[in-house]
């Protein structure tokens, strides 16, 4: 089957080199606003071809992987759609809960599968806790505790586009949390600092949090960030239920450190970028999104699950900012009134 590529930064440029490995995929197409960049990147893959967004899409894909900046996700998606073209898309969806409920509707109006990279859905340790939780193996669930922290920050001009640290980065946490525990958050209550950077708080945006969450059946939740860990890429999930716990990440390149005596646990070099601790999880995402293609399987992760993502991380937002508990169902009354306007 033949894909293409648009973006060809940072995350495109590792799907370029996962796709190209993939069985089922015969012929790659790579186009990116900066034609360098497309051309460098087709470089690297025998036979890729490169050119431009409209030629991209001239050239009858069977699939689409959009790895563009988020401002362009949106307009990039329905186009794909309306084409009649299977479609992965990086996370977020789009860059406001408005224009990604648009985009949800009009995905929901055709027949052609989308796919969200939220690929933490296809890391080992997440699939395996999703399993033990709902098998009952740890008893029922009552508490867990989220860990995301990057080693360094992103640069200057990253943080005014993002959306926030909440849009932006914790949007996985929500994500997965949905995902491992089946279960949907009822509030939420965020604070965060400015202790980094000038161009974090010029933003609006914080580079170190916490947060309190709840979900629907009362089971609690906290949530940690940074982006300044200088222990390394730290990114845990702690599940703690009525006969036992299971703990996502805790592996010997975790970056901890203890103070225990005799304990050497962890011994391995830790994390350092998000592109190593999930290369296996992005390269199962890619090649489940084959497999959709394929019509084999449905996606993973819909459009829809990326709306409920960006719905707490709406709601995290509005709680630092006002420094109050926020319900989720505010935050979605408000959407839908938006939406209507
Ligand atoms: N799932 C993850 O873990 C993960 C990690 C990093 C980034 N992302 C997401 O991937 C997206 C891209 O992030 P990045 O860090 O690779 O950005 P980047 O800035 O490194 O790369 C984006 C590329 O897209 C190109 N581009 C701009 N407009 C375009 C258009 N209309 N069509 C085609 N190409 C266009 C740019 O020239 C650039 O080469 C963002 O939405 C980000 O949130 C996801």
């Amino acid at each position: 089957m033949r894909f293409v590529i648009l973006g060809a930064g940072r995350i495109g440029l590792a799907h370029v080199d996962t796709l190209m490995k993939l069985d089922g995929v015969s012929a790659l197409f790579i186009a990116d606003l900066d034609s360098a960049r497309a051309a460098a990147a087709a470089a690297t893959v025998q036979g890729a071809a490169f050119g431009t967004i409209d030629e991209a899409f001239s050239w009858k894909p069977d699939g689409i992987v959009i790895a563009a900046p988020t401002s362009v996700h949106a307009e990039l998606i329905v186009r794909a759609v309306q084409a009649g073209i299977p479609t992965f898309c990086e996370k977020p969806l789009a860059e406001s809960l408005t224009s990604t409920l648009a985009v949800v509707e009009e995905v929901e109006r055709h027949d052609v599968p989308v796919q969200i990279g939220f690929q933490r859905r296809f890391d080992a340790g997440y699939v395996e806790a999703r399993r033990s939780l709902a098998a009952g193996e740890f008893g029922e669930l009552r508490r867990m505790h989220m860990v995301t922290c990057d080693p360094t920050p992103p640069p200057a001009e990253y943080v005014p586009v993002s959306g926030g640290l909440y849009r932006d980065c914790h949007i996985h946490d929500f994500d997965i949390l949905r995902w491992v525990t089946g279960q949907e958050v009822a509030s939420v209550f965020a604070t965060g600092s400015n202790r980094g950077a000038e161009y974090f708080a010029a933003s609006g945006d914080i580079d170190e949090s916490a947060t309190i969450l709840t979900l629907n059946d009362g089971t609690l939740v906290t949530l940690q960030g940074s982006r300044y860990n200088g222990a390394g890429y730290d990114v845990r999930m702690e599940l703690a239920g009525t006969r036992g716990n299971r703990t996502v990440g805790l592996d010997e390149r975790v970056p901890l450190t203890s103070t225990e005596p005799g304990v050497d646990f962890p011994s391995g070099t830790p994390w350092g970028t998000f592109q190593e601790r999930f290369t296996d999880a992005y390269r199962e995402e890619l090649a489940a999104f084959v497999t959709v293609v394929h019509g084999t399987t449905p996606a993973r992760c819909t459009p829809r699950d990326a709306l409920e993502a960006l719905y707490i991380a709406e709601a995290a937002s509005l709680s630092r900012v006002e420094g109050r508990v926020v319900m989720l169902a505010e935050v979605r009354a408000s959407a839908r009134v938006e939406a209507r306007i």
